[in-house]
């Protein structure tokens, strides 16, 4: 590698490593599992989710912005109607470095008191602290009363999801690709539920499989506690996917995404599980 591409792989993995730190503070099963599959060593990570809102000041495009930056590319769109999300995947030339998977909620498709909300949610938000990078692990930027919660929830688990957690990985992603002790999904599953977590078994245990060229399970969500303007309350707040890619006709691995699959994954953090 030249000095330049060395110095941005630097920088990407810094930038994951504050944000992984973010993501495990509300996700300690994240931790526990990580050293259950990597025996200690590091893992590779397949990829990192991130939840927003489609309005300018924060879409998709706004935070993909850092990643983009720092050499990532777009490289592929899905549409997850029933969810009214549009998401899109990035991906970096150092295939070693994760892929940032991103979705946007489209707020307009919703009832005006959700898009009232949620549009008082974005305008407590400071440009400064969007157009820094480490608006990627910053958590809130406003307070929600719990009936506000509760009013998003009845419309959309992922809008009352982001008015609790804010911007912070919504996940990361083992790649079992790349484990040493591993090599089948059931085989990971099997261990993960023998540690004790709990599966996300929407749509199955495993979403995709070999024809679609990529296998995909998760935990549900860990629960943690949330400060709403009017108390705490302790709701699911983020999980871990374990993911296999399948070879190309062309022998590389398949890096897309799902969409049929990645619609039960968003379920992780349902709390009417
Ligand atoms: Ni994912």
């Amino acid at each position: 590698m030249t000095d330049i591409t060395s110095a941005q792989h630097q920088q990407v993995t810094d930038l994951f490593t504050n944000i992984w730190k973010n993501y495990i503070e509300v996700t300690p099963s994240a931790h526990k599992i990580h050293q259950l599959l990597g025996a200690g060593a590091d893992l590779i990570n397949d990829h990192v989710a991130y939840r927003t809102f489609n309005h300018p000041k924060v879409n998709l495009v706004t935070l993909a912005d850092h990643l983009v930056k720092l050499g990532y590319k777009d490289s592929g769109e899905y549409d997850f109607s029933s969810k009214k999300l549009n998401a899109k995947h990035f991906e970096h030339a150092d295939t070693s470095l994760p892929k940032v998977f991103i979705s946007e909620l489209r707020i307009e498709e919703f009832s005006e008191e959700v898009q009232k909300i949620i549009t008082k949610m974005i305008d407590s938000i400071d440009e400064k602290d969007v157009a820094d990078q480490s608006f990627l692990y910053s958590g809130t930027h406003w307070q929600v009363s719990q009936a506000d919660y509760q009013t998003l929830l009845a419309e959309s688990e992922y809008a009352a999801w982001v008015s609790a957690w804010g911007y912070r990985a919504n996940h990361f992603t083992v790649s079992i690709n790349h484990l040493e002790n591993f090599s089948s999904i059931e085989a990971v599953n099997a261990i993960v539920k023998a540690g004790g977590f709990v599966l996300n078994t929407n749509g199955g245990e495993i979403k995709g499989n070999e024809i679609v060229k990529l296998e995909q399970s998760s935990t549900m969500a860990d629960k943690a506690v949330v400060k709403f303007s009017d108390g705490e309350a302790i709701i699911p707040s983020c999980f871990y996917e374990f993911a296999k890619r399948y070879p190309l006709d062309c022998g590389t691995l398949y890096s897309g995404f799902v969409a049929a699959s990645a619609d039960k994954i968003f379920e992780s953090t349902n709390v009417a599980a």
